[in-house]
């Protein structure tokens, strides 16, 4: 195995704090990130169905060249994670719940906190990764459906994400914790605000650094370094390219466009050839 392009993907935005991660730790790798804006917000969908999704994309990415796939998307880490590994043997394949447990149970609390996405609560992925390694440490999840689409708008601070934030913060810290994991990768867009709203002593988990370490490790002295990376969209946004450029600080190379199409009774994504100015579209072009 030598120059693997690493697979990235979320249901939007919020895996770019993933894909930061990675190019802190590696800023020259290759990377295909997958962004299923055709459905985003995944947080009230079925499992059954995010799972679907995560499997047909997971392949896809391996079918655009990736060696190697991280789940840049805790919904579907908890619900496909193991599944993928079943169905693409071979291809390495992590996410970010297993990370973001290990990153919060090395704080030593015995209470741990999980702001994330209504699909991720109901998973019990985070429970059931925290007690895998600290049986003892409690665990109190908080919905909180209200941020991703704020994020996915571009609305990053303000009245609305303050107002949310405040009732979601105080449900987790009144149960006593005081370490928080993000328990969706769109949630570190928010640290800003978190962190003025939440009591000094506060420590905020993000997965991100431990997941993009166990992927880096994964394809070491393996991972392409020459390919541009690329960053495909699964419909148009006209906010992907200003907030997340904006987020990985760096400007976003030309979004691609790939589209769902029922196929024999399954869903698959196709490639609709480069479409970087359908999906840079200003908002009322789309
Ligand atoms: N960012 C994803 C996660 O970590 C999905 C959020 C969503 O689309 O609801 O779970």
């Amino acid at each position: 195995m030598s120059g693997l392009r690493l697979g990235i993907f979320d249901s939007g935005l919020g895996g770019l704090s993933v894909a930061r991660a990675v190019l802190e730790g590696c800023p020259s790798a290759s990377i295909i990130y997958f962004a299923d804006t055709a459905h985003v917000p995944y947080g009230d969908r079925p499992l059954e169905e995010v799972r679907t999704f995560a499997l047909e994309i997971t392949g896809f990415l391996a079918s655009q060249g990736a060696g190697a796939v991280l789940m840049a998307c805790n919904m579907s880490s908890a619900c496909a994670l193991e599944e993928a590994r079943q169905v693409y043997p071979g291809l390495p394949v992590s996410g970010v719940v297993q990370a973001g447990a290990r990153a919060a149970v090395r704080e030593g609390a015995d209470a741990i906190a999980v702001l994330a996405t209504a699909g991720t609560v109901a998973s019990g992925g985070y429970v059931r990764a925290v007690h895998a390694i600290a049986p003892d440490v409690r665990v109190e999840q908080v919905a909180c459906p209200e941020f991703v689409p704020l994020i996915e708008a571009g609305e990053l601070d303000g009245p609305r994400v303050e107002r949310a934030a405040a009732a979601y913060l105080e449900r987790a810290l009144d149960s006593g914790a005081r370490v928080v994991i993000l328990g969706c990768t769109h949630y570190p867009f928010l640290l800003p605000v978190l962190r003025r709203l939440a009591p000094a002593g506060t420590v905020f988990v993000d997965p991100a650094e431990e997941a993009a370490d166990e992927a880096l490790r994964a394809v070491a002295g393996h991972l392409d370094t020459r390919t541009p990376s690329r960053f495909i969209l699964s419909a148009p946004s006209a906010t992907f390219r200003p907030v997340g450029s904006r987020f990985l600080g760096s400007t976003l190379p030309a979004l691609e466009l790939a589209e769902w199409a029922a196929e024999d009774g399954r869903l698959r994504l196709m490639m609709t050839g480069a479409d970087a100015a359908l999906c840079d579209a200003a908002p009322g072009e789309v």
